[in-house]
C-alpha cells in the first residue's frame, strides 16, 4: 500500500470541466463573473477551494473559432484561493459541441432516450475540436508534474489528446451522468474511438456500481481492451485504467448552517404561509426531460383525481431551473409541463387553492434551503439521473425536522438513500400512493428514516468522496499505470 501524496507536494491539482465556478458577462464595467447553476460546480469548489490549483473551463463568453485562452482570475474574488483559467470558444463551436454532441447526442443516449440522440457527423467534428482545444490551453497552463482531473461527457477526449504531448501525464477523469450498457453505447457511430480515448486517463470514476460495471463491459466489448472485473482494472496496450464507483457528496455542513439561520427559517415559515394547506411538497430539478418532472405532475394529477379529499390540502411547489435553453428538446418540454400546470390547476382547484405552484428560475442557496425547509416532503422522482444531490441537500437541511424523502431508484443516490421512500416515476399511481404513504407516516418513523440518511449524507460527503478518490488515484494508480512483464493481464 503506498501512501497518498498531498497534490501540492509534487505538482498542482488542474480541475478541468465545461462549466466553471463562474460564468461571465460582459458589463459597461468590464467582466463580471456570475456564480454558475451546477451540481457538478457546487460540489467541486470546497475541493479547488481547499486544495488550490487551476480551474479550466469554458466562462460562458463568446470568442472567436481561433480563440483559445481566455482570462486567468484568481477565485473567489477577495479571498483567493485558485486561478480559474478561462476557454474561449465561438459560438459555432458551442452550438455544435455543447448543444449538438455533448447535449443532443451524448446525454439523451447516457439516460435511455437513444431515440432523441442525434448522431451528426458535424457534432462530432466539433466535439473533437474543442476537446484537442481544451488539451492545448491546459498543456499551455500546467506544468509536467500537476494533477489533470477532468469532469465528466463533454470532455472526454482529453486525456487522449494530453497524452500524445504529454506520455506521463497524471490523469483522471470523473463521469458525472449515468453510463450505460454497452449495447447501448454502441449505437453511437464514433463509440470505438470515444471509449479508447477514456482509457488514456489512469482512473476513471462513476457515481455507481452499475455504471462502473457498464464502462467495463464497453471497454471490453466496444474498444476490444482486456477487463478484470473483480479489481475494477481495464488493460489496454500495456497500460491500465482503473475504474471505480464513488457517488459524490455534498458540502453538509453549509446547508446545516443555512437550515439554522434564523432568515432562512422566517422565509421558510412565510413560504408555507403563502402556500397554505395541510402539506407542501416540493421538486428542484434544471428542466430536463431526464428529470421526470411531466411524470411527476402526472401522478399529482392521478392523487388528486382518484383521491379527492387530499385536494385543498396538498400544494406541489416544483422549483424547476432553466437549463439549455438552445435546444429544442428542452423548449418543448418547458411548453409541456407549462401546459400540465394550468390542466391540474384548472381542474383541481377547491376554494381558490392552487394545487401546483410552478417557478421557472434559479433560486439562491438561501431560498433553495427555505423551500427544503418548509416542504413536508420532497420528490425527487428522475426517470434516469447520474446521481442527484437534491435528495441529500433536503436530508440534511430537514435533520431536526420531520421531512420525508421520496426517491426514484432510476436515480444513482437510491443506491445510497435506502431509507428513503421509493417509486417507479412511470408509474402515476404508485408515485401517488408513495407521496401518501409520506403524508400519513407517523413523525417517530420519519425521525428514524431522516437519521438513518444523515448517517450517509454526512459519512460520505463531499470530503470522503475527494479524499477516496485521491486514494484510489495516487495512492494507488500512479505507480502503476505502466503494465509490467510479470503483471497478470487476463486473457
Ligand atoms: O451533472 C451533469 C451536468 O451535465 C454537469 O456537467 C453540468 O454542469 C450540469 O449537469 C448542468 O448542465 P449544464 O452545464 O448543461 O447546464
Amino acid at each position: 500500500f503506498i501512501k497518498p501524496l498531498a497534490v501540492k507536494s509534487n505538482g498542482q491539482l488542474v480541475i478541468v470541466s465545461n462549466r466553471g465556478a463562474c460564468t461571465f458577462r460582459e458589463t459597461s464595467q468590464g467582466v463580471k463573473g456570475i456564480p454558475s447553476v451546477s451540481g457538478l460546480v457546487s460540489a467541486l469548489e470546497p475541493v479547488v477551494a481547499r486544495e488550490g490549483g487551476v480551474w479550466v473551463a469554458w466562462g460562458g463568453r463568446f470568442g472567436n473559432e481561433g480563440d483559445e485562452t481566455g482570462i486567468s482570475c484568481p477565485l473567489p474574488e477577495g479571498d483567493p484561493k485558485y486561478v480559474f483559467q478561462e476557454v474561449m470558444l465561438a459560438p459555432r463551436e458551442v452550438d455544435l459541441y455543447y448543444n449538438g454532441f455533448a447535449n443532443s447526442c451524448l446525454w439523451p443516449l447516457c439516460h435511455n432516450f437513444i431515440e432523441k440522440s442525434v448522431f451528426e457527423e458535424q457534432y462530432w467534428q466539433a466535439y473533437c475540436q474543442v476537446n484537442e482545444k481544451y488539451a492545448r490551453v491546459i498543456l499551455r497552463t500546467t506544468k509536467p508534474q500537476d494533477f489533470i482531473w477532468i469532469h465528466d461527457y463533454h470532455l472526454a477526449k482529453v486525456p487522449s489528446y494530453i497524452r500524445r504531448f504529454r506520455t506521463r501525464a497524471r490523469i483522471s477523469l470523473f463521469w458525472h451522468i449515468p453510463f450505460p450498457p454497452a449495447e447501448i453505447f454502441a449505437v453511437m457511430p464514433w463509440a470505438k474511438e470515444y471509449i479508447s480515448d477514456m482509457l488514456d486517463a489512469e482512473l476513471v470514476g462513476f457515481h455507481t456500481q452499475n455504471y462502473a460495471q457498464n464502462f467495463l463491459q464497453a471497454a471490453e466489448e466496444i474498444a476490444g481492451a482486456k477487463v478484470d472485473y473483480v479489481s475494477g482494472t481495464i488493460y489496454r496496450e500495456r497500460k491500465r485504467t482503473k475504474v471505480v464507483a464513488l457517488p459524490i457528496g455534498i458540502n453538509w455542513r453549509e446547508f446545516e448552517s443555512l437550515a439554522g439561520s434564523a432568515e432562512v427559517m422566517q422565509r421558510a415559515a412565510q413560504i408555507r404561509r403563502s402556500v397554505g394547506g395541510d402539506y407542501m411538497l416540493v421538486g428542484v430539478d434544471r428542466l430536463d426531460y431526464t428529470k421526470g418532472i411531466l411524470e411527476r405532475l402526472q401522478a399529482l394529477a392521478w392523487l388528486f383525481k382518484n383521491c379527492p379529499q387530499y385536494r385543498g390540502k396538498v400544494t406541489f411547489v416544483q422549483i424547476a431551473v432553466p437549463s439549455r435553453t438552445d435546444t429544442y428538446a428542452y423548449q418543448e418540454l418547458r411548453r409541456k409541463i407549462e401546459e400540465t400546470v394550468g390542466r391540474i390547476n384548472g381542474a383541481f382547484t377547491e376554494n381558490y387553492h392552487v394545487p401546483v405552484r410552478y417557478l421557472f428560475k434559479s433560486l439562491s442557496k438561501e431560498e433553495l434551503v427555505a423551500h427544503y425547509l418548509a416542504a413536508d416532503m420532497a420528490l425527487v422522482t428522475p426517470v434516469k439521473d447520474g446521481l442527484n444531490l437534491v435528495a441529500k441537500e433536503y436530508v440534511v437541511t430537514n435533520a431536526n425536522n420531520t421531512g420525508v424523502l421520496l426517491l426514484s431508484p432510476f436515480a444513482g443516490a437510491a443506491q445510497q438513500l435506502k431509507e428513503a421512500l421509493q417509486a417507479n416515476p412511470f408509474s402515476p399511481r404508485e408515485t401517488a400512493e408513495q407521496i401518501i404513504a409520506g403524508l400519513e407516516m407517523p413523525d417517530a418513523e420519519k425521525k428514524r428514516r431522516l437519521k438513518a440518511l444523515n448517517n450517509v449524507v454526512r459519512n460520505q460527503d463531499i470530503d470522503w468522496w475527494w479524499e477516496q478518490l485521491r486514494l484510489n488515484w495516487l495512492g494507488d494508480v500512479l505507480q502503476s499505470r505502466y503494465v509490467s512483464p510479470s503483471d497478470k493481464v487476463p486473457e
